[in-house]
This record gives C-alpha cells, structure tokens and sequence, in this order.
C-alpha cells in the first residue's frame, strides 16, 4: 500500500485473518469496484493471531464469497503490525475481543480511528461473530452481516472528508 496516495485507508481486522476481515475486505472492494470509486479508497485486512499468516482465507470463506459472486482467493493472511495504527485511517475490528487486542497494541500516537465494524450496520451494533467452528450457514450469516455493513460504510465514508 503507498502511505502518500491521497485516498481513505480503511484495514479490517479480525483473530485469524481467514474468515471475517478476508469476507469484509473482499466485499469492501467489490462495492468499490461497483461503484467506480477504486482509486478512492485503499484496503487490507489483518488478524490479531499469527497462525494463518500467508494462507489464503478458510476455503468455506472463498465458497461463500464465490456463492455470492465475489472471487477472495488472492487475498492473503498478514498479522497486525503497529505501523497499521499509523497508515490506516480506519481499523475496524469484527468483534470486541479484536477491539481490546487492538487497544493493548496501539502506540501512544496514532493516526487511525479504532471501531467495532458493525457500528456501522443498519440493523444494529454489535459483533461479527466467529464462524471458524461453524458450518456454512454460519459462514453465510456472517456473509449478510458483513454485505449490509460495508455498504453503510462506504455510504458514510463517501460522507466524510
Ligand atoms: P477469523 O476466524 O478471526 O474470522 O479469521 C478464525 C480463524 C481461525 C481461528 C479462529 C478464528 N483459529 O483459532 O485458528
């Protein structure tokens, strides 16, 4: 990512890195594209956790998203790194157990503002919860959740300056 491109940073976070923040990613691009608005905005998701970094998303992650006609399987797992809180405007984390991971690791001075993704769902607050242990109902939930909420996202980040 160029730290001096003059557009919104936005990175999405959740534990592992394979399912959640790789789904809210991958859909926050797709709008993007949709939208004509690509050269706007820059993305990336991160995972709190170390253990998938250089996977793939969860293949019932590529599935779901495939189902709904959005291609994730380039994206890659990285693990968060301290210069995120400088580079990004915005960190959204899926759930609060990745909000206090974030707190505990952000340095004194920052540039991103940290929130909980779904503060800005439509149809209410709250946490994107983990599929991992789950089956592929939980993984298309999940899906509807994070569809609705990047939409309302972009829609207030097109607001901000
Ligand atoms: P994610 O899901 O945080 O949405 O990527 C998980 C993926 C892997 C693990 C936990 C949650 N794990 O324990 O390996």
């Amino acid at each position: 990512m160029d730290p001096t491109a003059p557009c919104q940073r936005i990175l999405f976070v959740c534990l592992g890195n394979i399912c959640r923040s790789p789904l809210a990613e991958g859909v926050f691009r797709e709008h993007l594209r949709r939208a004509r608005l690509t050269d706007h905005f820059a993305h990336d998701s991160a995972g709190t956790g170390h253990w998938h970094v250089g996977s793939p998303p969860d293949a019932r992650a590529i599935e779901c998203a495939k189902h709904h006609g959005i291609d994730i399987s380039d994206l890659r797992a990285r693990q968060l790194t301290p210069q995120d809180f400088l580079e990004f405007d915005s960190i959204l984390g899926m759930d609060r157990e990745n909000l206090q991971s974030l707190a505990a690791r952000q340095p004194t001075h920052k540039r991103a503002q940290v929130r909980l993704f779904r503060d800005f769902d439509p149809k209410g607050s709250g946490e994107v919860p983990d599929p991992y242990s789950g089956g592929p109902q939980h993984f298309e939930r999940v899906f509807e959740m994070i569809e609705r909420t990047t939409r309302q996202l972009l829609t207030a980040l097109r607001a901000s300056p």
